[in-house]
C-alpha cells in the first residue's frame, strides 16, 4: 500500500527502520508517521473506542480529531498521525482511554 512510483513526484529513497505494533515487526520509512506505517502495512484500526467499542483510526490525518490514538512505548493517546517512527517503537492499539504504564 505505499508508492514507490510516481509519474510526477520524485520519491526519494529512505532509510527502512523496523516498529512494532501489538509486538509484530512492522517495517516503516525513517520520517514516517505511525498512522503511515501502520497503514502502508494493512493496518487500518488503531483503537476502539470507550463506550461502544467501534473501532477508529485515521480521519482527519493532521492531529486534530483525535481517532489514531494509540499507545506509543507504554504512553497512551499518542496521535499516530502526527508522531513520527523511530527504531524500536513499541506500538499498542489502544481501548478505551488507555492507561499510563500499560505494559507491553
Ligand atoms: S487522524 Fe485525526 S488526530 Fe490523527
Amino acid at each position: 500500500m505505499r508508492i514507490y512510483k510516481h509519474p510526477i513526484l520524485e520519491i526519494a529513497e529512505a532509510k527502512i527502520v523496523t516498529v512494532y505494533m501489538d509486538s509484530q515487526p512492522i517495517i516503516a520509512h525513517e520520517n514516517d508517521s505511525i498512522a503511515a506505517a501502520l497503514i502502508a502495512s494493512g493496518i487500518s484500526v488503531f483503537r476502539h473506542t470507550h463506550k461502544t467499542g467501534e473501532p477508529r483510526g485515521v480521519f482527519c490525518g493532521i492531529g486534530q480529531c483525535a481517532d489514531c490514538l494509540v499507545i506509543v512505548n507504554g504512553q497512551p493517546n499518542v496521535r499516530a498521525c502526527v508522531t513520527l517512527v523511530k527504531e524500536g517503537m513499541q506500538i499498542q492499539s489502544q481501548s478505551g482511554y488507555g492507561q499510563v504504564g500499560t505494559p507491553l
